[in-house]
């Protein structure tokens, strides 16, 4: 018998029929003549991560609001993460009321703007961010750019599958990610190493939510989960190794290195090396060829 009790789908199924774990982002974008306007959504994730040119979120939205109107005119978004603050959700609550103008929105907006690091014409950043994706809509997708603004009572068919407008209400924009902005404090924990001290205060959206309420929580200390690291045999390395290119030959000493690679990316992460040895005129892949070959694909991911 299951443990479970079966629950009726039924439209915003994340909020009404679930408790779904979501960020809150501001999304900020231009109005017509060039403001700022600030929406709160939490339906925003990444969709590109790797292997395409670009790296990629996806924002889901009525497609009457602000936010949609303007990126259909204009493209350019700013996606501002603030903290767990009390005083900022409920001001993201405030800023998420359906109808409201830009400027009846921004007037005593608690949140101030400053200029992000993209190029061109933007929507400006929040500054009590803790990090902010600037960003412009992939409107090449599903030629999406032949949908316009305008349509604030809903649009007719046909809809688009995932990129534009997608329903009567409901818009999908796959947006291409220009620049990770980081407060100070972040980018070190970042780059040096992250603690259980060093995390921002992330908040998080629950997904359900009751005509009254939105559900929010703040930050606890976060805990470390240590990755079960389950070391291949030295021998399936090695056999690996001798397979991918009959010109580069691995040493043992720096296949015993690389055991701890999952085995399914490991056919991969030899090839990657052998085409980098190759690059670099390394026949044979010892501990020090090991070094320049690491560097290199890191430099490469970077
Ligand atoms: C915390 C929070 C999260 C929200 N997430 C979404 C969302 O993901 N998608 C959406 O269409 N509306 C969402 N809303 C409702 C929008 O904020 C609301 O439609 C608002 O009018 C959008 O502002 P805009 O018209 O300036 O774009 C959310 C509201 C709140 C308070």
């Amino acid at each position: 018998m299951s443990s479970f009790k079966d629950l009726r789908i039924v439209d915003n199924f994340y909020q009404t029929s679930a408790f779904f774990p979501m960020p809150t982002i501001l999304v900020g974008t231009l109005t017509e003549n060039g403001q700022t306007n600030l929406g709160s959504y939490s339906l925003c994730f990444p969709y590109y991560i790797a292997g395409k040119e670009y790296y990629a979120m996806i924002l889901e939205c009525r497609n009457s609001s602000n936010t949609a109107q303007n990126i259909l005119r204009g493209s350019r978004v700013s996606l501002n993460f603030v903290t767990d603050e009390r005083k900022y959700f409920r001001e993201a609550v405030r800023l998420g009321f359906p109808g409201d103008t830009t400027a009846e929105k921004m007037k005593n907006c608690l949140f101030d703007l400053e200029r992000g690091q993209a190029d061109g014409e933007r929507p400006s950043v929040v500054k009590q961010a803790y990090q902010v994706f600037e960003c412009t809509w992939d409107s090449s997708l599903e030629n999406a750019y032949l949908d316009k603004a305008g349509s604030l009572d809903g649009y007719e068919p046909p809809y688009r599958d995932f990129n534009g407008i997608t329903s009567k209400f409901g818009a999908h924009f796959i947006l291409k990610i220009d620049k990770i902005l980081m407060k100070d404090k972040y980018y070190d924990a970042i780059i040096n190493g992250v603690s259980a001290k060093n995390f921002p205060p992330v908040p998080v959206d629950y997904g359900y939510r009751d005509s009254t309420n939105f559900w929010c929580s703040a930050l606890r200390k976060p805990f470390p989960e240590k990755i079960q690291a389950k070391d291949g045999d030295l021998d399936s390395v090695k056999y690996a190794a001798k397979r991918i290119d009959p010109d580069v030959t691995f040493t043992d000493e720096a296949c015993a290195r690389l055991t701890k690679i999952p085995r399914i990316f490991l056919k991969a992460a030899l090839s990657q090396m052998v085409s980098i040895a190759k690059e670099e005129n390394i026949s044979v892949i010892d501990e020090a060829a090991l070094e320049i070959i690491n560097d290199k694909r890191r430099k490469e991911k970077k």
